[in-house]
């Protein structure tokens, strides 16, 4: 801790912080070329995007823009603009690298793919002052961006963030503030953890219970909601304190929850989209499912309604996949999650159902049980064009090697060796950096971006099984979105930039400097992040 204060007091002397001034990019681009000279935005601006298809890049653009200018900006198609989008090769949609260039008449972004363009946007927002971020009219600012020329690429294609709006619910609103966020710092996926024991988040039409009944529960009997009040009143912290606006008379009581409608999903998907983000849909399946088996009790062993999912019974099986039909209709994309975390199997022991499915399979025990219940998932996924992802336990028992491991126990330093020897792709979010619920300070954000979270003994063939990193923002003690925001910001930057930035050309100093300017840019957008410097 000592170790930053240090270096922001030399810092602050030698003048290495250029607020708004020149190129403080985070995550830092490939290779940045300065020139002399800026290009001063002009109050009646034109955008041109090359292709139709970069028509909501265009607009996402012109909101970036017009709230803190007041400029009357114009969108149209075609080559000739003041901001200039260019897509060379539409159909390319893996290459996310871009470039930027900007000088006396303007700025082009060129890029392969509707992503890079995005990222060309993103680059493009930090090279104006940080006030642009603002969405009221600002008077007064230059709006100037320096002259420049950006090549850019990402180290990895999966760079996500995790949100848990389960054990405290997040409004759309709130949720789009992330993916704006998300978008700033150019990470790629939003996985969305939409179910766990304490409710059930999603409308699933076929099962209506589960939202209905299942998105609300009574705060006074819920240990993390009384545990959240109690350190709002201890802590005298607001941001601990559960929204007002969450809380819903039922039957004359008090609940507490909220969940998303088919048509809000495809908003967020929609949102997410333009943003160049893919939102991965998590539904955790077979432990973490108390709220579900409440609802439907017989979705659990003996029928009384108690986590895990029985897997004896074919009814549940047909729930699981009925479930996902629904979800993979919402989620356009190769990927879904099935979770797989934390099953106390030992239920299955006891349940003549689990007990027969296990003779009937020739199943070695009670995690083959998991595992053959995945496996089965699995094939349903790949008929639907999906690819599988699961929480790190989906090894146990033996996993296919399509699958896609999400290494989270850090205290099992073996997952990614284990997970590539078996041809199986990883994720990478062990706890010991990852878990943007654990508190944090300058040094742990340090830790995080210096640290193995990709481990580093790895071959050549095993790095390519790597498919990225992710933080995830587990909710049990983050009610609000003040608290979410404290949390996971300015962390959640240092592992944009981890991801993104070549591991040769990541310098911490470096990247705190660049961090002070990034920090004006959230109080505009008035994220209540962590302070560096502690008051
Ligand atoms: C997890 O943290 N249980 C994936
Ligand atoms: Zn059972």
């Amino acid at each position: 801790m000592k170790r930053i204060f240090t270096l922001f007091a030399a810092a602050l002397i030698v003048g290495v912080f250029h607020a708004g001034a020149a190129v403080n990019i985070i995550p830092k681009p490939t290779a940045v070329t300065e020139y002399e000279g800026a290009w001063t935005l002009p109050s009646e601006l034109t955008i041109s995007y090359s292709h139709k298809t970069l028509a909501p890049a265009a607009g996402y653009l012109e909101e970036i823009l017009a709230p803190a200018t007041g400029y009357g900006i114009k969108t149209k198609k075609g080559t000739k603009g003041d901001i200039r989008l260019v897509l060379t090769t539409p159909s390319a949609d893996l290459d996310e690298s871009y470039t930027l260039l900007s000088g006396p008449d303007g700025v082009t972004i060129t890029s392969a793919s509707y992503k890079g363009i995005i990222h060309g946007i993103s680059t493009l927002r930090q090279l104006l002052p940080y006030q642009i971020e603002c969405k009221s009219l600002l008077r007064g600012v230059e709006w100037k961006v320096p002259a420049v020329k950006v090549e850019d690429k990402p180290s990895y294609e999966w760079r996500g963030l995790m949100l848990d709006p389960v054990r405290h619910f997040y409004s759309i609103e709130e949720t789009k503030n992330l993916l704006d966020l998300m978008a700033l710092y150019k990470f790629s996926k939003f996985h969305w953890h939409l179910i766990d024991s304490q409710a059930w988040r999603i409308e699933i039409k076929k099962y209506p219970l589960l939202t209905s009944k299942g998105a609300w529960r009574d705060p006074a009997n819920e240990y993390i909601d009384k545990a959240c009040e109690q350190s709002a009143i201890d802590g005298r912290n607001p941001s601990m304190k559960l929204p007002k606006e969450h809380m819903r008379e039922i039957d004359g009581k008090v609940m507490y929850g909220g969940y998303y409608s088919q048509e809000d999903i495809r908003e967020i998907v929609e949102y997410a989209a333009v943003r160049g983000i893919d939102v991965v849909p998590e539904i955790d399946m077979p432990g973490h499912n108390w709220m579900a088996t409440q609802c439907y009790p017989w979705l659990s062993c003996g029928h009384d309604g108690t986590d895990p999912l029985c897997l004896g019974s074919d009814e549940v099986i047909q729930f699981a996949k009925d479930v996902f039909k629904e979800v993979f209709e919402l989620f356009p994309y190769g990927y879904a999650e099935i979770g797989g975390d934390e099953v106390s199997r030992i239920k299955w022991q006891n349940c003549p159902l689990c007990q027969e499915r296990i003779r009937k399979e020739n199943l070695g025990g009670l995690e083959e049980l998991q595992s053959w219940f995945t496996k089965e998932m699995e094939k349903y996924f790949n008929a639907n064009g999906r690819r599988l992802i699961g929480w790190d336990e989906i090894l146990e028992g033996g996993v296919s090697p399509t699958a896609i491991v999400n290494w989270w126990q850090g205290y099992h330093a073996d997952v990614v060796q284990r997970s590539t020897a078996g041809g199986n792709e990883v994720i990478c979010c062990p706890t010991t950096y990852c878990y943007f619920d654990y508190p944090q300070n300058n040094e742990t954000m340090r830790t995080l971006y210096e640290g193995a979270v990709v481990p580093e003994d790895l071959s050549e063939e095993q790095h390519k099984l790597v498919k990225g990193m992710q933080g995830n923002i587990w909710g049990e003690f983050i009610p609000s979105e003040a608290r979410m925001h404290y949390m996971a910001f300015p962390r959640a930057i240092a592992l944009a930039e981890k991801a993104w930035t070549e591991k040769t050309d990541q310098n911490w100093d470096c990247f705190i400097a660049r961090m002070e300017e990034q920090l004006l840019r959230l109080s505009t957008m008035k994220v209540a992040y962590r302070p560096l410097v502690e008051q």
